[in-house]
């Protein structure tokens, strides 16, 4: 099949592809057409090499095309390429059903064992899987199993929350882009409140060396008790059956909440009798520093949803609850799943993800991205133009850190941000902007990159934000 040039690529799809998907920029500065990837690169159509410091939407956890999670997806290619999902299953779908468990609840509940020094042998409890293809359909498994194990309908989600654009996850998205134009056609049961950002309200410092985050000396006081109140006001009118929460909002702009938060959370779930759902479908496998961002505050949720770097480059979702509360929600199949989908636990997408989990776990880099992040969020503060207009302010936690860019008069510097980001593609750096005003520059790279491709990242950040006016 014949290459196209990247001029060709933006023809065709400006013909044939909804114009409502890629956005291209008339002079060509945006965006780049992808041909190979490999590691922390990509290559562009031209055979321009690029360093990657998105992990495209922070899948490629373990690089890019790993060797050994494509291996075992071309094995099982030629092996078994599709089974059926709620009907006839393949034998992998029940191995990594199995390997969530074991990483999630059945490591939770050891851990909190040991702090309670429990002589019982064995997890207390264990984990069960809906698999989905995309990260929202395991939002929206996750919804529904609030709503069939508490029979309420209404869910609390958070002010800058992404769960995913399906009509269920809708509901819980927070940015009004998304929803207003398919208003009409949503049921709105989700009700959204303030998102405790600890950062910009100067809560937080950068994370210390061991990766946790510390309480800034200065701290200012943080609204937790009004936010409780609001909290306590929607459970007690008996009608939510959930709190979902994503512990690190990824692209709600990098942010990270105070480290009482998600305690304060189950502590309400509890008392309420609602489930809380944790999306970790960015935060999970590492990314932040620990497998997965709650264990930063040693929060159990009932759900943990699970989706792009669980297999590094394949289409394969999880929804993964507490076994008690999957059951009490499931009734057990008599032939027809109430939820379903063709291609669930797709057979492909099992064998990358227990590969991909396997290099996470072989390469360390959990423990490697705590570290490699403690000192990344060091070098992104002292990343700033002096004598510029636009001040800087660092974001995120672990290898999901950013530059949040902000004038003088404390309005978001979107274009700024917008324009370093267009340049540094053409001087061979991939960046995405994160947050609801596209003003942080976010550093999501796969968690193999090295120091050194960070600080050239950082290098030539530095530069071009000497050069703003
Ligand atoms: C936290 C979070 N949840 C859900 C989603 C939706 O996942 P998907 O785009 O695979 O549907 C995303 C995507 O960015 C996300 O960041």
């Amino acid at each position: 099949m014949a290459k196209n040039s990247s001029t060709q690529v933006f023809a065709q799809l400006r013909a044939y592809e909804s114009r409502n998907v890629t956005f291209m920029e008339a002079d060509g500065s945006w965006p780049i057409v992808w041909a190979r990837a490999r590691g922390v690169n990509v290559w562009d159509s031209e055979g321009r090499k690029h360093l990657d410091l998105t992990a495209a939407f922070g899948v490629a956890a373990a690089g890019h095309a790993n060797p050994r999670v494509v291996r075992a997806g071309q094995r099982q290619m030629a092996t078994l390429l599709h089974a059926m999902g709620d009907v006839h299953p393949h034998s992998l779908k029940a191995v990594l059903a199995k390997e969530l468990s074991a990483l999630t609840f059945e490591r939770w509940s050891s851990e909190q064992a040991k702090g309670k020094r429990r002589k019982t042998k064995g997890p207390a409890f264990t984990g069960k899987t809906i698999f989905c293809n995309s990260g929202f359909e395991a939002v929206e498994a996750a919804l529904k199993t609030a709503a069939l194990a508490t029979g309420k309908r209404g869910v609390i989600a958070f002010e800058g929350a992404y769960h995913g654009l399906g009509y269920g996850a809708l509901n819980v998205t927070h940015r009004a882009h998304f929803r207003s134009p398919f208003r009409a056609q949503l049921r709105e049961f989700g009700h959204f409140l303030p998102f405790p950002d600890a950062v910009g309200r100067g809560v937080l410092t950068a994370p210390s060396a061991s990766g946790r985050l510390r309480r800034a000396e200065d701290s200012a006081p943080y609204p937790l008790r009004e936010l409780r109140t609001r909290l306590e006001k929607l459970l007690r009118r008996g009608d939510v059956g959930a709190i979902l929460v994503e512990p690190v909002q990824a692209r709600g702009g990098l942010q990270v909440p105070p480290p009482e938060f998600l305690p304060h959370l189950r502590e309400m779930c509890d008392a309420h009798g609602a489930l809380l759902i944790l999306d970790e479908i960015y935060t999970g496998f590492g990314r932040t520093g620990k497998w997965f961002a709650c264990e930063h505050s040693g929060v159990v949720p009932d759900v943990i949803c699970l989706g792009k770097a669980l297999t590094g480059g394949f289409p394969l979702s999880a929804c993964v609850g507490r076994a008690e509360v999957m059951d009490a929600a499931w009734p057990v199949s008599t032939g027809e799943a109430i939820h379903t989908s063709t291609f669930l636990g797709h057979p492909v997408g099992c064998a990358m993800a227990l590969a991909q989990i396997a290099e996470l776990q072989r390469l360390k880099l959990v423990e490697r991205t705590a570290r490699l992040g403690a000192w990344l969020g060091g070098e992104l503060a002292k990343v700033h133009g002096p004598k510029s207009k636009v001040q800087s302010r660092v974001r995120g936690v672990g290898l999901m850190q950013g530059l949040e860019l902000v004038r003088a008069d404390g309005s978001p510097a979107t274009e700024e941000s917008l324009g370093i980001i267009k340049r540094l593609l053409h001087r061979g750096f991939i960046f995405l902007p994160e947050g609801e005003h596209a003003n942080v520059i976010g550093f999501t790279p796969p968690l193999t990159i090295t120091q050194r491709d960070l600080r050239r990242a950082i290098a030539a950040l530095a530069d071009e934000l000497a050069t703003l006016p």
